[in-house]
């Protein structure tokens, strides 16, 4: 269960930073939300532009786990975020492994950050939906949030608030359940890939997080880090 206790700042480096320097003295399920982030980071060393009126928060999980049950996190973060969206009649998409977009434009990501190699002990999981932001300048191409779907304004705590509802259900019912919900939501599969020179169809996703791939000759189970939206056909 996350979320019975919540850390609400103003402004901070990055909500995932925080609980990384903090995770000894948080209990696990811990939020840790803030107004803005000045130096808020995405998956490959990306900056996360974090102004005013957007939802950006983490929270950790401590349990010990092994690398291969990682995923389950990025399954259960996606989805909530996707039936969370659904309520505000707003039907969006996962690309593999955890952005979610909605007319090919980013709504959401995630950022899952993890200690140790093989047996983890503590895992931070960090969010940004786009909530309110009107002008994403150079990203507008890329980047939307839920006001320019829906023209209304919300409340970033009510998000958060719907966001911790839909996880803990998730939590509650069958991992296998919510896993075909992601499966459903999931962009890429049937799409064609070209990996290391060969042209793949990508035929499903395992539930450590690798996705299958396959042509005449190999069938392959990789892990990527994130597909280039233009590599997909
Ligand atoms: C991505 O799509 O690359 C992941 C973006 C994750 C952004 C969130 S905002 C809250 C948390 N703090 C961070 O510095 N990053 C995550």
């Amino acid at each position: 269960m996350i979320g019975r206790k919540i850390i609400e700042l103003e402004n901070i480096n990055s909500t995932n930073d925080y609980i990384k320097a903090h995770f000894k003295e948080l209990d696990d399920g811990t939020i840790v939300v803030a107004k803005r982030q000045w130096a808020g980071r995405g998956r490959s060393n990306h900056q996360w532009k974090s102004e005013l009126g957007n939802l950006y928060f983490s929270f950790i999980i401590k349990k010990k786990i092994v690398r291969d049950e990682l995923f389950m996190f990025t399954v259960l973060s996606s989805m909530a975020v996707i039936n969370l969206l659904k309520n505000y009649k707003i039907n969006a998409v996962i690309k593999y492994p955890n952005d979610i977009l909605v007319n090919n434009k980013k709504i959401c990501g995630i950022l899952t950050e993890s200690s140790g190699s093989k047996e983890i002990d503590h895992v931070v999981i960090g969010i940004g939906i786009n909530v309110n932001q009107e002008d994403f300048q150079e990203l507008n191409s890329l980047a939307v949030s839920i006001k320019q779907i829906t023209k209304q304004d919300y409340q970033v705590k009510q998000i958060l608030k719907d966001f911790i509802q839909e996880y803990n259900l998730l939590e509650e019912t069958s991992y296998l359940k919510g896993f075909n919900a992601y499966l459903k939501a999931s962009l890429i599969i049937g799409k064609k890939i070209i990996f290391e020179g060969m042209k793949y169809e990508i035929s499903g996703i395992k539930e450590n997080g690798e996705i299958i791939i396959k042509n005449e000759k190999h069938q392959k189970a990789i892990i990527l880090n994130s597909i280039n939206i233009k590599e997909l056909s």
